[in-house]
Order: structure tokens, then sequence, then C-alpha cells
């Protein structure tokens, strides 16, 4: 099968969008331009469980620009960007992905991404890294992972020892988390909730469940728009962190007492569950930008329902049995890529920067262990160099005295 799409025809739609996002991603184009001039994946076969965004399609161009045959499947079934899968279809790469997908539909998708033997795999949430492991992993010579998610699950195979090829943390890369998880999560969750709702954020008491790079991002947006903005926290250094940058901290059963807006940015299950359900407001909105959809219990939220109907794309009414009405957004999935486009083009510059780079890195360290590692500080940094001059931002550089005192212990007081 070369491809399994929703519909070629919306190819041109797809196109003009993926050149925008292109604009906004010069540090990617000018890593595309070196692949494309040396050829640097020449014949490669390269596998991706990606969400299908516009950003991805840039990536996925300058993969194929160097030289590698490209595969692709979705990440998540309610990311994908028909125009961008049937602009990517047009252009030759294997594209499997299909908004809406069910899960049968999402393996199957995936599978004809394994079939096709990648030598290397591009991961978001170690779907495809995990599925792999189940299979078969020969001729696969390393993988790299962009989420906080996936980097867990892949410790995890670490630790049980049974990964069997080595990992590049593209999420660890400081060039991608503090600016792709907190300035990313943060605009696009803020701009998934207005898209299905379309509700005042000023003044509403928004709850934030989780203080990782996600959390501080979105709870930063939040309190820009004007929302009082409540933090919910399990490890006590982040409660600390939320207090100190202001916030009002407590448990989620007193939050969900308050609250109006519900998002959970936690990678953990059952965040949202029973108790808090019972306790929250008429009409409290509750929504995840985590992973998976596993945060919010939608089990025990459909159990306690007496009716249920769509009330806008993207917002379902539940009327739980007391008569209290609970809306929950895109089905408890991302609602930063399901009810809008993801991350903007400009943070994903630099987080697919480090995917490249992390693909050139695998290929040109045979040597790597079947460990989960991070990228070189140099590349990290060159990144950064990169894309401050796209920005025209000039910074100063150290002088060879102070090169010395920094690394002479001598000096004191
Ligand atoms: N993850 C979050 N935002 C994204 C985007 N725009 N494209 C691909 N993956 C993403």
């Amino acid at each position: 099968m070369k491809y399994h799409i929703k519909n070629i025809n919306l190819a041109s739609e797809g196109y003009r969008r993926i050149d925008w996002a292109n604009s906004k991603m010069p540090v990617l184009s000018l890593i595309g331009d070196r692949f494309r001039r040396k050829k640097v994946l020449k014949n490669r076969r390269i596998g991706c469980c990606l969400h299908v965004t516009t950003e991805t399609a840039n990536l996925v161009r300058i993969l194929k620009a160097g030289g590698a045959h490209v595969y692709l499947c979705a990440s998540n079934p309610l990311s994908t960007q028909d125009d961008v899968s049937a602009a990517l279809a047009k252009d030759g790469i294997g594209v499997y992905a299909i908004n809406g997908e069910n899960r049968r539909e999402y393996y199957f998708n995936m599978d004809q991404v394994l079939k096709a033997k990648p030598e290397i795999l591009i991961d978001d949430g170690a779907d495809l890294i995990s599925t792999v492991h189940k299979k078969r992993t020969k001729g696969v010579l390393g993988a790299t992972e962009e989420t906080t998610t996936g980097v867990i699950r892949l410790k995890q195979m670490e630790q049980d020892k049974v990964l069997r090829f080595p990992i590049v943390a593209v999420n660890d890369s400081l060039t991608k988390h503090l600016f792709d998880n907190r300035y990313g999560t943060g605009q696009s969750t803020i701009d998934g909730i207005l898209r299905a709702t379309n509700v005042l954020i000023s003044g509403s008491n928004f709850v934030v469940a989780g203080y990782g790079w996600c959390g501080r991002g979105l709870a930063m947006r939040a309190r820009g728009m004007g929302a009082n903005v409540i933090v919910t926290e399990v490890d006590p250094v982040k409660a600390l962190e939320a207090r100190m940058d202001g916030y009002n901290v407590m448990p989620m059963i007193d939050a969900a007492k308050v609250g109006d807006i519900f998002i959970t940015v936690t990678g953990d299950i059952k965040v949202i569950r029973r108790e808090h359900m019972l306790k929250m407001k008429d009409g409290a909105i509750i929504g995840n930008s985590g992973h998976f959809d596993v945060e919010i219990d939608k089990v025990v939220l459909k159990k306690l329902t007496r009716r249920q109907r769509s009330i806008r794309n993207f917002c379902e009414e539940y009327t739980l049995k007391s008569g209290k009405k609970l809306y929950l957004l895109s089905e408890g999935r991302l609602v930063n890529l399901a009810a809008a486009e993801g991350h903007p083009a400009m943070v994903m510059d630099m987080s697919f920067a480090n995917q490249a780079l992390a693909v050139e890195y695998i290929l040109n360290n045979k040597k790597l262990k079947n460990v989960v590692c991070t990228l070189p500080v140099k590349i990290d940094e060159s990144i950064a160099h990169l894309k401050l001059k796209s920005m025209g931002i000039k910074i100063d550089s150290l002088t060879p005295e102070q090169k010395h005192y920094l690394t002479s212990w001598k000096m004191g007081t």
C-alpha cells in the first residue's frame, strides 16, 4: 500500500499550509539545505510516528531531501491534518494516517510503516518503538523520541533491560522542552480550549494539573489571559515552585469545588476521577494536553452520565444523573492537537531540528549502547545559536580572560 489517507484531493490546501509553516522554520530549513546538498540520509529508510501536522510535513520533507525513504503514521488518532497527509502522499511519502481513525486502524497504519522495515524510527509517545519491540527489532539502528511521556516509557524499557537499540531522547534537549513543552503547549492548549468552547478565560478559575514544563507554560498563559490559576501537583518541589511562581496550589479534590476549566498535563492516569467529578461545579470544562487520553477517567464520567450530546466541535456535554452538566473537550485527547493545530511552527522548528540532527547522530555513531541518551550539549547549543540568528538576535561571547577564569579553580576571594 503506497499510502492510506482520507482524500488525495486535499493536497493543494496541504501544500499551502505546509509552506506557511516552513516560513517559520528557518533552523530546520538550514539543516535541510545541508541534508539535500550532502545527501546524508541517502537510501536510508526512516519510519515516523508523529502528529501529522504542517510542521511534521517539513521535517519529513527535509529527511526526503537528504535522500531517505520516509514512512509516516499518526501518533494520535485525532491529530492528523488530512490535507497534510494528502500533500505528503502526493510527494511520494508513505503516509498512513486518517483523522478520527480508531484503535485498530491506528495500529494497522503503524504496521504499514513497520512493513517498510525502517532502519531509524522517529517516535512521539513511544508507541512505534514499543510495537516494534513486540514484533521484530532486527535492522533497526536506533530511534528518537519526542515527548516526556515517551521518554519515561523508554527509560522504563531500559531499566527492564529490554531495549534492543539506542534511543535519543529529543525531549531532553534544552532547545526542545524549554520551548516546545512550555511555550508550545502553553499557547496551543489555550488555542484548543478557545476553538472548542469560545469561553472567556479572564476571571475564570483555571486548574492546571501538573507543573512540569507543559504545566508551567499553560499556567503562565492562562494567567496572562486573566485567569485565577490553580495548580495541583504530587511533587513537593514542583508544588513549591508553583506557589512561589504566584499560583494557588491545592489538592485536586479542593480545586474540583472551585474550578471552571480543568486541564491535565501530568502524563499519568486518572488525575481527574469520580470523586473530583462529583464535586465539580455545574458547567465545568475538562480537557487534557498530556500525551495519552488516560488522565481523565472517561469510563467513570460515562457511568455518572444520564445524557450525552455534542455541543460544538470537540466539546461534549455530559449531563450527570444529578442534573449537573460537565463538558469534556476532544474526548480527553490532546486538546491542543485535536481541537487546534498543535504547537506553532516557530517552536517546532527547534524540536524538529533536534529530531533531524538526532537521526544523523545515530547514523554517525554506530557504537551507541542500547540505552536512552541525549544529544550532545554542543548540538543543543548550535540549535539555539541558529534560532537566535534567525530572529536577528546577537549575544555576547566570553573573552579569553573570562574563559580562563571559569576554568581556574585557584582564583577565589
Ligand atoms: N506536537 C505538538 N505540536 C506539534 C506540531 N505542531 N506538530 C507535530 N507535533 C507536535
